[in-house]
């Protein structure tokens, strides 16, 4: 009996000490790379199902790298590294080498000390626009890029999971684990290590088209979908609405921005200059100009219209524009009863990575009768003359004679000859150095709230401001033949709010003041820029986009409450705004921003139309854990086996004993009585 007795508490104090080793620590605040697939090929990171396992090994230096790569003993390895390592070529290497299982990257320096990041193409959309069917012309090469600072990591498959994090916590707890157990590195060995199971297991393979096909395959029976099709909401607004705009002639001035970004960090793009700066130009200039309309008398003519629009999804070889493009040329966009074609569009402006530098470049595209002298140019004039008249910036021309990425190139790339301009503030380079990355944010923005203190016009938000100001008193001349009356206006004041909810926190004066009930303090706080993909609830960003342009291209109603506000007769639509207890009636609308080479949830190959997908996964991981030495698993093994032995043999002995044992004939004898 004795042995019996000792076999079990072996059997439980390896059991304990087994688990205790096994014990996983949960690690916060860490974001994956995930993955997504266009027309013909993957990009991005996955793990295996059950997630990929592998010591840790922290490389702050090249030869510390090259020890996991080179030296390194254990079985596998998971490597740490900080953002100066975390480039293609050592990347490649990790991924290449079968030891390596994952790679997770760990930001401690401070910020101020990270000089450039983005993974983004070198060339970014290098396959579609211009560069895309029908027009295949050569406008970026990774010699002479836009986006020189471009590791194009993202633009890769990588067959390993790769995490982000900058949590100080989550990092001294890796450290403090590496450091414990991982060293000295000459003796790992035969020891338990430190060793991290990173989760990002990613459905979709191959390309879009074999990933939708066996989603809807019938022999997928589970609901499962293994990708889903990128895209969001482009959001739109004339500014004459169209029921009130009828000139023979429909002509429209299109006055744009992108509304989205992106990064290879799920979660996290904040998209500061690659979107903000523009975007909130963009609702200035429509607050503004839409002011100055309404308090025109009714006699002065308009001859043109303006359309506001925001494209969505342009990170992805331009979505939104490249289906509004299409939808125009179907004539039904925004709707059939009121379509605006291609050649309606007079001249096209596009506002894209402005920052306050000292000066502004317009970039045009000049091929045969584009309307560059007739159209374009003289629309620049009237911007330069009303910019020196207040002493402001002024516009020069890109001498460069390249053409940026935008979404104009959607537009150009099915009528060469729609007039325009890209407003920016770089020449033959972004100078964005963060370009769709998680650092595109307030901080390299150098964007500070002034939070209803002085506004310097040299500042961000001075500069958008008056930058807007200008824009509007140009796009107003352009369209009543008169000059703008340049009163005092709020612009910088709006500016600095708008910037403010947008690129630092949602929790901000401008929409508490608008919709209390909507915008209380809530846990995500930064917007995240990604356009995400179709039919999911619509995205923050897609929210607060619409509330804003409809909330500053908003006529007042005067009736009493919500009951009235909702009965007014109108073709705009009407909102109650209960904290100024107001009713508005508005023209802003959105259509769908999806590829239209996605018809019926299939991809079909329409010619340069955008082809992303984004692969599902459940579940996104990292636990942190001491894996046993190869000995010690070894003696686990042994161990365990040795008890399950003479335990049959000891159950077979007891079984056969039983009798004698527990008095058999006495415990029936008394279950009778
Ligand atoms: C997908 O991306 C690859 C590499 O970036 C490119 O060569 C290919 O043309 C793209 N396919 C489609 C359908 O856009
Ligand atoms: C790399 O870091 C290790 C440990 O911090 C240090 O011992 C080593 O000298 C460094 N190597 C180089 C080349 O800086
Ligand atoms: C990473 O490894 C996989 C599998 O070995 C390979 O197919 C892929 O091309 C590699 N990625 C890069 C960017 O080298
Ligand atoms: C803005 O100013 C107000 C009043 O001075 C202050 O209460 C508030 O905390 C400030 N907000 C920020 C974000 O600094
Ligand atoms: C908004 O667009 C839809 C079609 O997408 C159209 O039916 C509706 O009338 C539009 N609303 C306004 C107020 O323009």
């Amino acid at each position: 009996m004795k042995f019996l007795i000792y076999i079990c508490l072996l059997n439980v104090s390896l059991a304990m000490l087994n688990v205790h080793d096994k014990m996983y620590v949960q690690l916060d605040a860490t974001t994956p790379c995930v993955r997504r697939l266009n027309g013909t090929q993957s990009f991005g990171c996955t793990s295996s199902r059950g997630g990929n396992v592998g010591v840790i090994h922290l490389a702050y230096n090249k030869s510390e790298l090259n020890w996991v790569l080179n030296s390194a003993e254990a079985e596998s390895y998971i490597v740490g590294l900080p953002l100066y390592l975390f480039t293609l070529e050592n990347l490649k290497q990790l991924n290449s080498s079968e030891r390596i299982t994952g790679v997770v990257v760990l930001q401690k320096e401070s910020r101020e000390n990270i000089k450039y990041f983005s993974t983004e193409d070198r060339c970014p959309n290098r396959y579609s626009g211009l560069a895309g069917p029908p027009r295949r012309k050569s406008i970026c090469t990774s010699e002479n890029p836009w986006n020189s600072d471009g590791s194009e990591i993202a633009m890769r498959r990588w067959d390993m999971p790769i995490f982000f994090t900058d949590n100080d916590h989550t990092i001294s707890q890796i450290e403090d684990c590496f450091k414990k157990f991982n060293l000295p590195l000459s003796t790992q060995i035969n020891r338990s290590l430190c060793a991290l199971e990173m989760s990002s297991h990613m459905f979709a393979s191959v390309n879009s088209a074999t990933c939708l096909r066996r989603s809807a395959s019938r022999y997928n029976i589970n609901p499962l979908r293994y990708c889903d099709i990128m895209g969001g909401i482009n959001i739109y607004s004339p500014l004459i609405p169209f029921t009130e705009f009828r000139e023979p002639k429909k002509e429209y001035i299109i006055v744009s921005a992108r509304l989205d970004s992106t990064s290879l960090f799920y979660g996290r793009a904040p998209g500061a200059l690659s979107t903000v700066t523009s975007l909130v130009s963009l609702l200035l200039t429509a607050k503004l100009l839409f002011n100055m309309i309404q308090n025109t008398s009714e006699d002065t003519k308009k001859n043109q219209n303006v359309l506001f629009i925001l494209f969505n999804g342009e990170a992805y070889d331009y979505i939104g524009s490249g289906r509004i493009v299409y939808d125009m040329e179907q004539g039904q966009f925004p709707y059939k009863e009121e379509a605006v074609k291609l050649e309606n569009i007079a001249l096209f402006v596009e506002l894209s990575q402005l920052m306050n530098n000292e000066s502004i470049v317009y970039h045009t595209y000049s091929e045969d009768n584009n309307g560059r002298s007739s159209v374009t140019l003289p629309f620049i004039n009237k911007f330069n003359n009303i910019a020196k008249a207040r002493k402001f910036i002024t516009a020069v021309e890109d001498t460069e004679n390249r053409f940026p990425p935008s979404s104009y190139q959607s537009f150009l790339a099915h009528r060469n000859n729609t007039p325009g301009c890209i407003f920016t503030s770089y020449h033959s380079k972004f100078q964005n150095r963060f370009y769709h990355s998680l650092y595109d944010d307030a901080f390299n923005l150098k964007y500070k709230y002034a939070n209803n203190t002085k506004i310097d016009r040299d500042s961000m938000q001075g500069f958008v401001a008056e930058f807007s100001n200008v824009l509007a008193y140009s796009l107003f001349e352009q369209i009543t033949g008169k000059p703008a009356e340049q009163s005092y206006n709020n612009t910088f004041d709006y500016a600095d709010k708008l910037m403010y909810c947008f690129v630092e926190t949602l929790n901000c004066e401008f929409y508490s003041d608008l919709l209390p009930e909507v915008f209380s303090p809530r846990e995500a706080t930064l917007l995240d820029y990604y356009v995400g993909v179709v039919n999911q609830r619509a995205r923050h960003i897609v929210d607060l986009a619409r509330i804003s342009l409809t909330y500053l291209m908003a006529k007042n109603i005067s009736v009493p409450n919500a009951d009235e506000c909702a009965k007014v007769k109108t073709p705009l639509y009407t909102y109650w705004i209960p904290a100024q207890k107001r009713c508005i009636a508005s023209a802003v609308n959105t259509t769908e921003a999806s590829s239209p080479a996605f018809s019926n949830q299939e991809y079909n190959y329409k010619e340069g139309y955008s082809s992303w997908t984004e692969s599902s996964w459940t579940m996104t991981n990292v636990r942190m854990f001491l894996k046993p030495s190869p000995k010690y698993e070894l003696l686990v093994f042994v161990t365990g086996t040795f008890i399950m032995v003479t335990s049959f043999v000891i159950l077979f002995w007891i079984s056969h004993n039983a009798r004698e044992l527990f008095n058999y004939p006495h415990l029936i004898t008394s279950s009778n009585i």
